[in-house]
Order: C-alpha cells, then structure tokens, then sequence
C-alpha cells in the first residue's frame, strides 16, 4: 500500500510531477528551471503568500499561479456544543458507509485540477476518486458522519448528509454537505462535533484546515465556527515540455 501512495503522489494522468517543499529565489537560476523541465512534466511549488521575493522568481522563471490556499485553526474545545437543535444524527462512519460517502465525495469542490483547462474533467472525477480511497484506506484517522434518520439507506444504515475527514494530529482533509442539505447549520454542528470527539477520543488539542481562497462558503464555514485565518499559500506550476503540448 505504501508504495502506491508513493507513486501516485508524484504520477498524474501518467505526468511525472516533481514537487518543491522549499524554495529560494536565488535557487531559480535559468539552470534549475531548464532541469526541473527536463526531468518532470510538471512541477509544483507551494509558497506563502508572504513570500514575495519567491514568487517573483517563480513566475519570472515560467511557473503559473495554479490556486490560494488559506489554512485555519482553533483550538478543538468546544464551549457550546449545541447538535440538539438539528434532528440529526453525529457517527463515526463504519466501513459500510464508505461506499456511500465515496460517490460523495468526487464531486468537484473547485480544486486545482477542475479548472485545469489542460485536464479532462472525466479524468479529474477518477484521480480525486483514487485519492479519495487512498485516503481512507491509509491516512484518514477520523472519518464523522451526520445522517439524516429520516431517511434509511437501501443498503443499511441512514442517508449521509455530511462527512468530516480528518488525519490524527486534528489536520481536517474534507468537509461536505450535500446539495440538498446545506444552508441548515448542519456543517457547523457536525465540524464542532468532530472537534469535540476528537479531543475527547485521543486529547487532539488543536484542528487546522485548508480550503482554496475562491471557496467562499467554506471560508464562511470556518469562520463561523470559530477558527481563525492562520497563514496563506499559493500553489505554482512549472510545465514541461510534454504537459505543453499535449494538453488531455
Ligand atoms: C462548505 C459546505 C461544507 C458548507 O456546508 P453547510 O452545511 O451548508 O454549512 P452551514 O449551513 O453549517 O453554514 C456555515 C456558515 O457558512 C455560511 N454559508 C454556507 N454556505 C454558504 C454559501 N454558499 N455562501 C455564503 N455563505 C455560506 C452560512 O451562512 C453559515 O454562516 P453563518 O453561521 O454566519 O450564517 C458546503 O457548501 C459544501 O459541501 N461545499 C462543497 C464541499 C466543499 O467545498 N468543502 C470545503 C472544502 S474541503
């Protein structure tokens, strides 16, 4: 399993992707620029924004701005947990809910790669999906549901209306809530709730997300539950001579 993830972390559409953690602008000589082209497809970088100096030399150096990030954080003690409002249900998902929360979860949320005009949106919905099991299968600790007990599902179990994922160290990866079901506080109830479990199941002290700076409902989401604009990033791309020409 772990040498999948391996290779899908630096495989897209069969591209090799190269990724820089850490770059300085002076390192972006014409040099490492012509390298890094010769030996990846494409190349991302993620910086923050406070970063000028970096980010002038990337995009000096061909790199395109592909999103913004915004990270948020608070701390996961939960003053006024209030779920008694809404008639729902807050769970852990067990392995069955899985192959109800997969189809979900692969609907665009307006990542890098759907408004990639050099991808198929086929392809996009796939890898998400491939990531998505990834994910589950191997780096998603906490994985809550909130259903809706109204509604029983064919194959067991209640209607999924929201999903929360989260890593061990209180790193939430996806927050959702299906078209029909938003705009009710079900997200909030449900996030503050997985705060809650999550400090109470394993002493998880403090929770940090990070959504595109586009997204505003999620950008709203956050702030209304108390988390506060931690720091900002900006993801660039390097294209390769391969990814350039032939675009998918
Ligand atoms: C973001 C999302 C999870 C919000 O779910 P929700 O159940 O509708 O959220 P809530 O009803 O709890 O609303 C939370 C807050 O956000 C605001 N909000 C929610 N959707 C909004 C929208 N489309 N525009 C503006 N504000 C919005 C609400 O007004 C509320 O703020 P308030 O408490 O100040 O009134 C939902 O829109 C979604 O699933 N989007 C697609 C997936 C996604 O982008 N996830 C986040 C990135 S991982």
């Amino acid at each position: 399993m772990r040498q999948e993830l391996d290779k899908f972390e630096s495989e897209i559409f069969g591209f090799t992707v190269g990724r820089i953690d850490e770059v300085r602008s002076f390192e972006l000589t014409p040099g490492t620029i012509d390298g890094l082209k010769r030996n990846y497809d494409m190349t991302l970088a993620r910086v923050s924004l406070t970063d000028h100096s970096v980010i002038r030399g990337l995009t000096r150096g061909d790199f395109e701005l592909m999103d913004v990030g915004l990270t948020f954080e608070r701390s996961t003690k939960v003053k006024d947990l209030n779920t008694g409002e809404l008639d729902i249900e807050v769970g852990v998902a067990h392995p069955g809910d899985v192959e109800q929360l997969v189809p979900m979860l692969v609907d665009p949320w307006g990542g890098r790669y759907d408004e990639d005009e050099h991808l198929d949106r086929d392809k996009v919905a796939k890898l998400r999906l491939e990531w998505l099991k990834n994910d589950l299968a191997g780096r998603t600790k906490y994985c809550f549901i909130a259903v809706d007990t109204l509604k029983p599902w064919t194959k067991g179990g209640f209607k999924i209306m929201a999903y929360v994922l989260a890593k061990d160290d209180g790193e939430i990866d996806l927050v959702g809530t299906l078209p029909d079901y938003r705009g009710q506080g079900i997200a909030s109830d449900l996030l503050l709730s997985s705060l809650h479990e999550m400090r109470q199941r394993d002493g998880v002290e403090q929770a940090t997300v990070r959504t595109h700076a586009t997204n505003y409902a999620a950008c709203r989401l956050y702030e209304s539950t108390g988390f506060k604009l931690h720091k900002s990033d900006a993801t660039f791309r390097l294209a390769g001579p391969r990814f350039e020409r032939r675009p998918l």
